[in-house]
């Protein structure tokens, strides 16, 4: 069954993921040093997903060739990824995955997963600018479209962070979302989830940028204010990727 995020990801980049009944399955052990991410106090379902982004995350990093080493946790809830990596992992109901790719190539990685529901009109203006309110309204996909808005800034944020190291707020970044068409097929990855797409389930996938309204990121020798992800939805889902390439011609 084809994965949504074979079609978002760039080639090169690692990625691992899970659903549905195995995520239901025997929590897969932590690494000494994981330990961090789940206080005592952390209810089943924050353990099955942090559990499971680190197992996917070792996974990822396994099927990149790498030393497989445990991917603990800096101050501000990011991962740290062992030298010479960089990745992100997300969770969302029924749905695990992490990323990895070679620090050489790629300076930065971010990816999302939510599940496609309605957003409150104030939620929807806490993460929306003005533009982007308006490119919403005329769509005639606004719900996904939202989702795929915040998500998209999501997956900007988890790339962002780890270079920045300082907060990037809502409304410090727009998104402009292309439009949706048909995932091509793509082989599957060894451990591709069973309702990765889900059945009888048409994938749809598409572009968008990201912009900074806030000062360019400084990163590999440049200043990048302006980048490129793609989105996608299947069973229920919208997922977005970012991945930064480190010879981007994407200078300001
Ligand atoms: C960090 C954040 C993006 C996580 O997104 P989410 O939809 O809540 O949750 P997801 O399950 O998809 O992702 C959680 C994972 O994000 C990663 N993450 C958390 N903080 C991170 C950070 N500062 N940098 C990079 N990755 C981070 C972690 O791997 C985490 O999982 P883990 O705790 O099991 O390791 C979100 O909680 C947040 O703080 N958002 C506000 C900032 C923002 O998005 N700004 C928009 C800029 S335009």
């Amino acid at each position: 069954v084809q994965s949504l995020l074979a079609s978002l990801l760039p080639a090169g980049i690692a990625f691992a993921e899970a659903s549905g009944e195995e995520l239901e399955g025997p929590l897969p052990p932590l690494w000494p040093g994981e330990e961090g991410g789940v206080g005592p106090q952390a209810v089943h379902k924050r353990r099955v997903s942090y559990h499971w982004g680190r197992a996917l995350a070792r996974r990822a990093i396994e099927s990149l060739g790498g030393e497989v080493v445990a991917v603990g946790r800096g101050p501000a809830r990011q991962p740290i990824w062992p030298p010479g990596l960089v990745g992100s992992i997300t969770h969302c109901d029924g749905y695990c995955a992490a990323a990895v790719a070679p620090s050489a190539e790629w300076l930065g990685l971010g990816i999302d997963a939510e599940r496609l529901q309605e957003m409150t009109a104030g939620v929807v203006a806490r993460i929306a600018t003005a533009d982007e309110l308006r490119r919403l309204d005329e769509r005639d996909d606004r719900q996904r479209a939202t989702v795929a808005l915040f998500s998209a800034k999501e997956s900007l944020y988890k790339l962002w962070f780890p270079i920045a190291r300082s907060w990037l707020g809502f409304h410090e970044a727009e998104i402009d979302l292309g439009g949706l068409a048909p995932a091509p097929p793509v082989a599957p990855p060894p451990a591709a989830p069973d309702d990765a797409q889900g059945a009888g389930d048409t994938a749809l996938v598409g572009p968008f940028t990201a912009r900074l309204l806030v000062p360019a990121l400084a990163a590999g020798g440049r200043e990048i204010e302006r980048f490129e992800g793609r989105y996608g939805c299947a069973a229920g889902r919208v997922v977005t990727a970012i991945a930064l390439r480190a010879q981007d011609l994407e200078l300001i």
